[in-house]
């Protein structure tokens, strides 16, 4: 039988550090530049900015408030406001698909946080200077054909998340966040600072926020939303489970404008700290995933104080990256603790481990098994497609549609207590906006990977 959370945020400035922790991860600072380079800079972040504010936060007030509501796991706080509102408690799938989806996620989240906790050490250790281009890819593939180096890192991450999450919300959670969130503002900040002496930034700025409308294809529209989804934590369980650690007078509106814009402003300013570089030292905007580990060492062992400052920005990638493990490992652990009793040292352990043994696939995926794909994706493909591709659109989609259709109106209201114009506002959206938004893009998505050649 579930118990009824105890858990609290202490205040109002932990929860929304913890849920902009979430929020701002790997996603925020290695996904977004590479994605914004790849689709063309300004028109890929004018649509990604509208996207995150018209359908992401829109769904993110629909998680808190759930959460809330629920105040148990994101499998048990569905299953209890559905069957409050007298409907089938089936829609606890969503919950499961949000636990089910995390946990994947941290599995091959913890792998890249890894070889972030990896480029930290190549920093100090000096490994970046002078380095070639050659060089800088030498080194990369070094460290991903190596299984049992990139296992240790994994572990040491898995670790990391593990250690903090045990000590509980006010202990681990919280602390861990309120400390370590304004650390990466502050870097972040000092980092954009420096691009700023480097005589590209201007260039940057025009890269990144003056749209090239000529670049905006169908296809960049679709990767703008999917990043979105990421980045904002959507339908993935974590933002529910944090919601059920919120107390009633925290308006939950207010909340997630607060943690998008955060979100966004994280993303922008990694943009601002890294293109600069990019276009100072001749590198190429389109060089995809392996945009900041391949492409920034040569940056940083060109400049003065490099080892400094590749480490600091690493070690800000670290910080972004545990905040959002953390989360994503939470989902499990209120799980395990709430529906099956277990304590939540145990429940870390477990959850952990097993993300972590799974994680062993991805790592194999970037060697060992490489050559091992399925409808021409490796394992690490398939997680990232199963929960980006179809469990957080999926995901998404339902909870509006539940929100929006089959709960009553009244109890949301209620729930939200919001204006009532900015109600409407909302109200329209989820009802209308999100859902048809994320199944066009669904069957697109679906069509493109199966059906066209
Ligand atoms: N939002 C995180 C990022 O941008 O790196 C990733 C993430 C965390 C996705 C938590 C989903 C989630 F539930």
């Amino acid at each position: 039988m579930a118990a009824t959370r105890q858990a609290n945020w202490s205040s109002r400035w932990a929860f929304i550090m913890a849920t902009v922790g979430s929020a701002v991860g790997l996603g925020n600072i290695w996904k977004f530049p590479y994605e914004a380079g790849q689709g063309g800079g300004g028109a890929f972040v004018l649509i990604y900015l509208v996207f995150v504010f018209v359908i992401g936060t829109p769904m993110l007030i629909a998680e808190l408030s759930i959460g809330r509501r629920g105040g148990l796991s994101p499998i048990g706080s569905m299953r209890k406001v559905a069957l409050e509102e007298g409907r089938n408690g089936l829609w606890q799938l969503i919950g499961w698909s949000g636990v089910i989806g995390a946990f994947i996620i941290l599995s091959f989240y913890s792998v890249i946080g890894g070889w972030t906790l990896a480029y930290v050490f190549k920093s100090i250790m000096g490994a970046f200077s002078d380095i070639t281009p050659d060089g800088a890819d030498v080194l990369f593939n070094a460290l991903l054909s190596d299984p049992i180096t990139l296992t240790i890192w994994h572990a040491s991450f898995m670790a990391m998340t593990m250690g903090i999450v045990m000590r509980g919300v006010e202990g681990g959670l919280e602390k861990a966040v309120t400390l370590l969130m304004p650390a990466l503002f502050v870097l972040l900040v000092f980092l954009v600072i420096y691009a700023g002496f480097t005589g590209a930034f201007k260039q940057a700025v025009v890269f990144l926020l003056i749209p090239d409308f000529s670049k905006l294809t169908f296809d960049v529209g679709i990767e703008a939303l999917g990043q979105s989804f990421f980045s904002q934590s959507i339908a993935m369980g974590s933002i529910m489970t944090y919601g059920a650690y919120l107390s009633k007078d925290i308006k939950v509106g207010q909340a997630a404008v607060t943690i998008s814009a955060a979100d966004s402003a994280v993303a922008i300013m990694a943009g601002l700290a890294i293109f600069p570089l990019v276009f100072a030292y001749g590198l190429d905007v389109g060089g995809g995933p392996g945009l900041i580990f391949q492409t920034l060492p040569i940056a940083f062992g060109k400049m003065a104080f490099g080892a400094v400052v590749g480490a600091l920005f690493f070690g800000l990638l670290l910080v972004a990256a545990i905040t959002s493990s953390i989360s994503l490992l939470e989902p499990g652990v209120s799980y395990l603790e709430h529906t099956h009793g277990i304590k939540r040292k145990k429940a870390s352990t477990y959850a952990g481990a097993a993300a972590f043994l799974l994680g062993i696939l991805t790592v194999l995926s970037f060697n060992t098994l490489s050559g091992f794909t399925i409808a021409d994706m490796t394992f690490f493909d398939m997680f990232d497609f199963l929960t980006n591709n179809l469990l957080m659109p999926l995901g998404g989609m339902f909870v509006a549609m539940f929100i929006g259709w089959f709960m009553l109106r009244k109890n949301v209201m209620e729930e939200l207590a919001m204006e009532d114009k900015w109600f409407r506002v909302w109200y329209f959206l989820i009802r209308f906006v999100s859902p048809v938004g994320v199944a066009v893009v669904f069957i697109w998505l679906l069509y493109g990977k199966f059906f066209a050649g």
